[in-house]
């Protein structure tokens, strides 16, 4: 049994938070406001979150691995935990979207500390005293020492948790399915949007965008990704919303810089021009 600290109880952190309560450890919830009870509706039925909630970061106390599950855009406040919460031995994992885990939380802990995880763990928060698991859990990490315990932590949780030697590709993939997101966000139009054929095209060429700039990174991704995702946002539910249109349509920061923006970034880093992703970007950062 691990002690385990997660910053963030939210849609993410309380799916994960359920999980490892089934399978036994001990979970601490770092949540910036009070909670009162929150059931969590996992796909294997409901858990009551009776875990401990602190909103004080001075009165944490180490833990053997944090889980960091804010909203890339939290990632200071998050940070604010880590003096208590953080001893010699403790492990830190960022459970984030985006490509740049590392370089997020570089200025606040040291290099060896940290593990990126790649999180595909579609779940939401309908209401503050429920979290809902909306599809099958899955989490990607490096191999190595750290993601080998992270992977054995999460043995029996019923979340599908592996390691990887490949991760560059992992979180790439990930943008490349992230980034047309941003469509949805701009016309506050679900995912049925795909179905015209026009929209469809504008994601193809957004994913292909992030694909040239994720190659250049190193990732190996297929020529036919665009159109399989596209496959896979006609096949969904229409009315499927991305936290990007939610964040968007409920008035929150939207995670579009580490999304969006990231695709930019790494596009002026290798010369890829990323004209869609940009324009996307700047729109969804004006608002
Ligand atoms: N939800 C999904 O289906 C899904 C799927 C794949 C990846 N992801 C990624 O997973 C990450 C988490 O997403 P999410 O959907 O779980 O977000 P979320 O539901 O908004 O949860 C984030 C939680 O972090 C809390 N928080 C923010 N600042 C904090 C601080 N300083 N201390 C403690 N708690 C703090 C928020 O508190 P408040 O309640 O006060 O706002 C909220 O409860 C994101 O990078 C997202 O892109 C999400």
């Amino acid at each position: 049994m691990s002690t385990i600290a997660i910053i963030g109880p939210g849609a993410v952190g309380g799916v994960i938070a359920a999980s490892l309560l089934k399978s036994g450890h001990e979970v601490t919830l770092c949540a910036r406001r009070a909670m009162g009870d929150v059931t969590v509706s996992l796909l294997s039925g409901d858990i009551k979150l009776t875990s401990p909630v602190t909103t004080d970061p001075a009165k944490a106390i180490a833990v053997d691995w944090v889980l960091v599950a804010t909203k890339a855009y939290d990632a200071a406040g998050a940070a604010a935990w880590f003096p208590q919460l953080v001893g010699p031995r403790t492990r830190v994992a960022i459970l984030q979207n985006g490509v740049e885990h590392r370089e997020r939380f570089a200025p606040y802990l040291a290099a060896e500390k940290i593990l990126p995880v790649m999180v595909d763990c579609p779940g939401e928060r309908p209401s503050p005293d429920r979290i809902v698991q909306r599809g099958p859990g899955k989490m990607v990490v490096p191999a190595g020492a750290a993601g080998a315990d992270f992977v054995q932590l999460f043995a029996n949780s019923g979340l599908d948790v592996s390691a990887t030697g490949d991760f560059t590709t992992a979180v790439w993939r990930k943008l490349c399915l992230n980034a047309p997101g941003a469509i949805n966000a701009l016309l506050l139009k679900p995912t049925g949007v795909f179905h015209d054929e026009a929209a469809a095209q504008l994601a193809r060429e957004m994913i292909r965008e992030c694909m040239a700039v994720g190659r250049a990174e190193g990732a190996i991704l297929e020529d036919a990704l665009p159109d399989q995702l596209l496959a896979g946002f006609r096949a969904a539910p229409r009315d499927g919303i991305n936290s990007l249109h939610a964040d968007r349509a409920a008035g929150r920061p939207m995670e579009v810089d580490a999304r969006n923006g990231a695709v930019v970034r790494f596009g002026r880093k290798h010369g890829i021009p990323t004209p869609r992703n940009e324009m996307a970007a700047i729109l969804l950062a004006a608002m």
